[in-house]
């Protein structure tokens, strides 16, 4: 469970709720700094955001579970068109958020928890880069066979990630290269979260080519069945169980 300190996303999101400008701060572990969208992309109505991950809607089906749900934007969305939503997330404040803002199931819960405690889903959503949260080869294929068991049998899972090869920026090249050095997967960046005096623990982050995520889904009952490309490097995947 985060601490106060520790829920650096948890206050962005909130603070943005309650009229504050915000920034969320990203630091890479090769001290390489970065701003992301932040507040203003967590809660973005449907109509702003990107044409793939509203196309990435039309694959959402039955009953679904959102991980790393956020400040709920997809939650708020499906919940909208009847879809019957659980959010989970690990930052205690985003949840908060969820709530205040309408979210009618939203848990405090990591990626690693989620059991059959949570009931069977038909989708699986992982928006906002979150099939980053799988962190690593080991552990996304790990929690891809836990939720092929805890998902009906034709469920999905809609995930989106970022192809890390479509840059030519020297730091992440080097980047790429020293993760390779050390064994990992050149897109598994491990980073924390800081915003004014918060910030979070290191935590592991994997974007994966589309060749990668295929050959990560070997074995573990998915595989994809769809891309769905922007026009840079973000790209959401439809994954289906095998038969
Ligand atoms: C990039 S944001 C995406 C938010 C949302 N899905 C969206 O598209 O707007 C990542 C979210 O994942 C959450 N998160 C980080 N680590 C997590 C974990 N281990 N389990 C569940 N959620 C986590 C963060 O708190 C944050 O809300």
């Amino acid at each position: 469970m985060l601490t106060k300190q520790q829920d650096a996303y948890g206050r962005i999101v909130w603070d943005y709720l309650n009229g504050k400008r915000s920034a969320e701060i990203i630091e890479r572990d090769d001290g390489y700094f970065d701003l992301s969208g932040g507040a203003p992309e967590y809660f973005a109505e449907f109509k702003k955001w990107p044409r793939h991950q509203r196309a990435a809607m039309r694959f959402v089906q039955g009953r679904v579970l959102d991980v790393g749900c956020g400040a709920g934007r997809c939650c708020l969305y499906l919940q909208k068109h009847g879809y019957e939503v659980v959010g989970i997330d690990a930052s205690p404040l985003a949840i908060e958020v969820c709530r205040r803002r309408g979210v009618k199931k939203a848990r405090l819960l990591p990626i690693t928890r989620v059991s059959c405690a949570l009931g069977q889903f038909d989708t699986i959503l992982m928006m906002g880069n979150n099939f980053g949260l799988f962190g690593s080869r080991s552990r996304a294929r790990w929690l891809l066979r836990k939720l092929c068991v805890l998902t009906s049998t034709n469920a999905r899972i809609v995930a989106e990630s970022m192809d890390v090869y479509q840059t030519k920026n020297p730091d992440h090249l080097r980047y790429h290269r020293l993760n390779r050095r050390r064994g990992r997967m050149a897109g598994q960046v491990r980073l924390r979260v800081r915003y004014h005096q918060f910030c979070s623990p290191w935590f592991d982050y994997l974007f994966v080519s589309p060749g990668e995520m295929e050959d990560l889904l070997i074995g573990t009952g998915w595989r994809v069945g769809r891309y769905l490309k922007s026009d840079g490097a973000p790209y959401v995947a439809v994954i289906e169980k095998c038969r």
